[in-house]
């Protein structure tokens, strides 16, 4: 047994003072620390530094670490040209993208306070990171193909895959999960084929659904942007599916939603009554033009997420709060960081179904701990700080284990 004693705990109650956690790899009890010493005298006792806020280890619920190679490769400010510099580059992209280039963006994430990612994975190349990485890590098997000509083909081999990282499950902290890339990028039949192995296995299931507006205009009316992209790359200047037939494939089994920014208040009400949830990206929906998802109007949980370095310039969940903090600029912002916090934790872990995200008795031991420069002088201002203040934390627990910074 472990005793962390720090200034401040992030509680889904908010934030404590005068408390510490006694924890072996799932968090035994919350209390004063007299309390605790009494009830466990021979658990070792550790006292952070000064001024320091221990939480949860964050969860970064979507990233794409495949595609971590890019720096300057692909075309940033608006969606299309993106996608069309994305089949460029992608082979250039994911050849140049080896483990040493991966387990260097795994530790980016630790340092960050990343203890459990949500990784899509196209091809599988990342299985070897993902089961070496301390982190814990939902596996999300990506399926992608729209042709029907080659839609059995791509379904065998994503199914290779999900059988791939389910036969790793048990000696690593790997789940196995299901991911659609999106609506216009996957043909209907393989989909639903997906959904019900998600369903069948009870995996965690995720799709990227409407990101930009050239998505909306295509399922909605066939035209925009991606006609000529079909057109050109795929022979054909139909889209597979619409916006409802998609939605409603999903139905009765809760998915986690990326990037949603185009979506109208009718499907966004849908989603919400069908008990789903959004992983909100908001440097890569900037990034890429996509436009603002209206965080203060969702009537279902989300998560903030960094996406992959397609879309962004680092996999820190710091930086991306900051960024949320910046780009929802009429929101009040003690709230707003508040709301935050919430989202890369409990509300994160929830919608993955992990049993971490809350220090709180039962949970996994998983803690990031964050130490601010001096005694904050008003407590109701501690998310904010924490949220300015933090480019690394300074050390993280998982599974009761600590991973010291230094040696991340
Ligand atoms: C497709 O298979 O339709 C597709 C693949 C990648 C990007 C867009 C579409
Ligand atoms: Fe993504």
């Amino acid at each position: 047994m472990k005793i962390l004693i720090a200034d401040y705990i992030y509680t889904p109650q908010g934030f404590v003072e005068n408390q510490a956690v006694a924890f072996t790899d799932n968090i035994e009890e919350v209390n004063t620390l007299e309390v605790l010493t009494k009830k466990y005298p021979d658990a070792t006792q550790i006292q952070t530094k000064p001024h320091s806020i221990l939480f949860p280890g964050f969860i970064n619920t979507h990233v794409h670490l495949e595609f971590s190679a890019n720096k300057t490769s692909l075309k940033y400010g608006s969606f299309m040209p993106w996608l069309d510099s994305v089949i460029e580059h992608r082979e250039d992209l994911v050849g140049a993208c080896d483990n040493a280039v991966m387990i260097k963006e795994c530790k980016a994430m630790l340092a960050s306070g990343i203890t459990t990612f949500g990784a899509i994975s196209s091809f599988g190349n990342e299985l070897e990171v993902c089961e070496k990485t301390p982190q814990r890590v939902v596996f999300f098997n990506e399926l992608i193909g729209s042709n029907a000509m080659y839609a059995d083909m791509l379904y065998g081999d994503f199914m290779e895959r999900v059988k791939a990282s389910m036969s790793c499950e048990k000696e690593s902290c790997i789940t196995p999960a299901v991911a659609i890339h999106s609506p216009y990028s996957v043909h209907p039949i393989i989909l639903q084929k997906a959904v019900n192995v998600a369903k069948e296995y009870k995996l965690p299931l995720s799709a990227h659904f409407l990101e930009s507006q050239a998505e909306r205009e295509w399922l909605e009316s066939g035209e925009g942007e991606l006609k000529g992209f079909f057109e050109k790359y795929f022979n054909t200047s139909t889209p597979v599916t619409n916006i409802q037939e998609f939605m409603y494939a999903f139905d009765t089994y809760p998915t986690h939603f990326t990037h949603c920014v185009q979506a109208n208040q009718v499907e966004l009400d849908y989603l919400a009554q069908q008990g789903h949830s959004i992983a909100h990206c908001p440097r890569s929906n900037r990034y890429l033009g996509c436009g603002r998802l209206p965080i203060e109007n969702l009537n279902l949980p989300f998560s903030v997420a960094t996406d992959g370095l397609s879309s962004n310039d680092s996999l820190n969940i710091f930086d991306e709060l900051r960024a949320a903090l910046l780009l929802h600029n009429d929101i009040p912002i003690q709230a707003l960081a508040n709301t935050l916090l919430k989202s890369v934790t409990a509300d994160a872990a929830d919608i993955l179904g992990l049993d971490c995200g809350k220090i709180e008795a039962g949970k996994l031991a998983d803690f990031a701990i964050v130490t601010l420069a001096e005694t904050p002088k008003r407590k109701e201002e501690l998310a904010l700080w924490a949220i300015l203040h933090t480019k690394e934390v300074s050390s993280v627990y998982i599974a009761g284990e600590l991973l010291e910074n230094e040696a991340f």
